[in-house]
């Protein structure tokens, strides 16, 4: 994407984001980091609309370690109002892509950091309810039962997390209908994970895992990149 074509995507995404505005004002303000382009496994530009649509892919952002899923809810989903464990106000700007129903979550839960890895993951996007009572198309974590709505910025709906999970900011570049992070927004947990994690991401990751992601991000179905998607 060059240049001017990431600015005009960026405008079109600060327009949307500006009818998203809360009454009472936005404290959490985002958080830029490089942009970098999504790619699918091949290395191409992945391009929004061969996303399938309640399907859990991964990539990696802003940290070599630190991963992000990116979910089609398969309708648009609307900018909402959230606030972190902080009570800081922040106004999710709401999905991107041809139907803004394209949006993306830090996968590392508010709760205690449990997170994807390749072996196991216990926490994931279910199209159908984990728990009676509670609505479909919900990310779950299995550890002691969190669960946030995607399509309201990842809104805490039940379990003891105490705030959203942090949302990944993306650009769609309409005419190549490619997708860019460049930011997140909410209340980041990434000191707190390294920190949780430093053996375990030396050994899994290696020595790159605190590196920013650069350029480009591959994004991988969740069930090609975790031997074991733990459905609880
Ligand atoms: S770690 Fe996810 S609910 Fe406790």
């Amino acid at each position: 994407m060059d240049r001017r074509s990431f600015l005009e995507s960026c405008a079109s995404g600060a327009a949307w984001a500006a009818a998203a505005q809360p009454a009472f004002g936005a404290d959490a303000r985002a958080h830029d980091y490089a942009p970098v382009l999504l790619v699918n496994e091949q290395g191409d530009p992945l391009q929004a609309r061969r996303l399938k649509p309640l399907v859990n892919y991964l990539f990696h952002y802003p940290f070599e370690a630190t991963p992000v899923f990116l979910l089609d809810l398969g309708k648009p989903a609307l900018p909402h109002s959230l606030s972190t464990k902080d009570h800081d106000a922040y106004a999710w700007p709401g999905g991107v892509g041809p139907g803004h129903s394209v949006v993306a979550y830090s996968a590392i839960c508010a709760h205690k950091l449990v997170y994807p890895t390749r072996e196991v993951s216990f926490i994931s996007f279910r199209k159908t309810r984990a728990q009676r009572g509670v609505q479909d198309n919900l990310i779950h974590c299995c550890a002691d039962h969190s669960q946030y709505d995607p399509a309201r910025g990842a809104e805490v709906l039940s379990g003891p997390a105490p705030q959203p999970l942090c949302a990944v900011l993306l650009t769609h570049e309409p005419r190549a209908d490619t997708l860019t992070a460049y930011a997140t927004l909410g209340g980041e947990l990434f000191d707190d994970f390294f920190r949780k994690y430093e053996m375990k991401l030396s050994l899994d990751v290696g020595p790159t895992a605190h590196r920013a992601v650069a350029g480009r991000a591959v994004v991988r179905e969740l069930e090609k990149f975790c031997r074991n998607s733990i459905q609880c």
